[in-house]
């Protein structure tokens, strides 16, 4: 299913036509996963999206006994007989939502032991406020061998100030305070939406939360969570994906299951281009065609200013767009090494520090380019797709990890892409 070895061949030129329909956000599917550990019933997700990230989230799972099974176009979890195991390296390595679980166990069984996490390359990605927020409750965490060993006999509800609003460590510190006696305030904590699902679907199953996309949450501990039904949001990066390979290809694309609040600053830098954008509540349609003027200055920031997770999109924009840009991303360290990539198919990109200079041309060649990180691997595609001749984009596991066939999706609107094993 998730072959590491296969390629995408795409075919320029092609304009992006039709209709979609948004998937089920992998960002809140991952922590609501991680938060089945903490529910003594059965869980319905009543949507489903198939990506590598989510099948080594129900592997990590499964080694702590905690059974799922596909049916009716959702997903059933069990954690009732959950069993407090070691989350060993070798499961941790793949996916960053790994450690979401440390929380959970925390909470549920007042310890926890997990590797230190992996994920994309886009930067150092330490797990140093997870550490601080649990020790502000009262758990001893030794981190050893590559190990964090969280010892919370001692663990009481109390206050957590954050660094920086960091998602994972909001979610997982969530997580942890839900089954904690007492009331737990979290400060200066993450806003993103998929946090507030997180927060929704944690309440039907019995918890007490406040405060999920401000800037503080209170959690006021309970003593068992049970089993309930959730529907989850959908996916506003695949979709800011969509959209802004619509418009830098050309096209008149209709997305549903779109929610406009999860995706303001992405619509309103849209708004900057010449783009037709007609939102028509829970849809929107995007008209483009030709070059459009560039934007000329995009920063990633938290929730609910631009995305990090979109800024290779909007670099692959800028690149054919108008004009010379900037593009600032101030979440991750390493987050331009598409760049290269870009650069090979004939964009005028140059890095300095954490902003890429772009210079736009009107047009992209195709090349053989390798996706470096999911963002990455989706941005070279929507390259491909504007790019004159053919593009051969290798590492596609990346890209499965956040998108369910891309290919498929991006085809149903025209674009001729073909994925085979090498
Ligand atoms: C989540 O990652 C997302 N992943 C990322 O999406 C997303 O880019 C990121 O949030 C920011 O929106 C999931 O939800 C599974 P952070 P997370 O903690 O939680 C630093 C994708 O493409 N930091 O908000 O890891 C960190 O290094 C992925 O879908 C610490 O310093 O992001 C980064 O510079 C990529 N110490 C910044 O905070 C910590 O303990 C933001 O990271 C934790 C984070």
């Amino acid at each position: 299913m998730f072959n590491m070895e296969q390629q995408l061949i795409v075919s320029g030129g092609k304009r992006l036509v039709g209709e979609l329909e948004i998937e089920p956000s992998k960002n809140a599917f991952l922590p609501i996963l991680a938060a089945c550990v903490l529910c003594e019933g059965e869980i319905f997700l009543e949507n489903f999206v198939d990506l590598s990230d989510i099948l080594c989230m129900r592997e990590i799972l499964e080694s702590l006994n905690v059974h799922s099974f596909l049916q009716n176009g959702g997903i059933y979890i069990d954690a009732r007989n959950v069993r407090n195991n070691k989350i060993t390296h070798e499961m941790t390595q793949k996916i960053r939502a790994s450690i979401f679980i440390s929380g959970a166990l925390l909470s549920r069984f007042r310890n926890a032991v997990v590797a230190f996490p992996g994920g994309c390359k886009i930067g150092a990605r330490p797990i140093d406020l997870f550490v601080k927020g649990f020790r502000a409750l009262g758990v001893n965490v030794v981190e050893k061998h590559g190990y964090i060993y969280c010892h919370g006999q001692n663990m009481h509800a109390g206050e957590v100030i954050f660094d920086f609003p960091s998602v994972g460590a909001t979610e997982s510190l969530i997580m942890c305070a839900t089954l904690l006696d007492g009331v737990t305030t979290l400060k200066n904590v993450a806003k993103e939406p998929e946090i507030v699902d997180l927060q929704n679907f944690l309440n039907l199953c019995g918890a007490k939360i406040s405060g999920a996309g401000t800037d503080q949450i209170v959690v006021e501990g309970v003593k068992s969570l049970h089993g309930t039904s959730f529907s989850v949001m959908p996916d506003r990066i695949v979709a800011g994906t969509y959209l802004l390979a619509a418009a830098t290809v050309g096209g008149d694309v209709l997305l549903k299951n779109f929610r406009l609040k999860d995706s303001e600053s992405l619509i309103s830098f849209l708004r900057q281009t010449a783009c037709k954008i007609d939102i028509k509540g829970d849809t929107i349609r995007l008209k483009a065609s030709g070059r459009q003027p560039c934007i000329e200055s995009v920063q990633t920031l938290p929730f609910p200013f631009f995305p990090t997770d979109l800024q290779s999109q909007m670099l692959v924009l800028q690149s054919v767009s108008n004009g010379s840009s900037i593009i600032e991303e101030n979440v991750f360290e390493n987050r331009f090494a598409i760049v290269p990539e870009l650069c090979k198919m004939g964009a005028k990109i140059a890095v300095r520090g954490r902003a890429a200079h772009v210079y736009g041309v009107e047009k992209l060649f195709g090349a053989d380019v390798s996706s470096c990180d999911l963002r990455a691997g989706a941005a070279l595609v929507i390259a491909g797709m504007k790019a004159e001749g053919y593009t051969t984009i290798c590492n596609v596991h990346f890209i499965d990890r956040g998108y369910e066939k891309i290919e498929e999706k991006f085809g149903a609107l025209g674009a001729e892409i073909r994925r085979v094993n090498v």
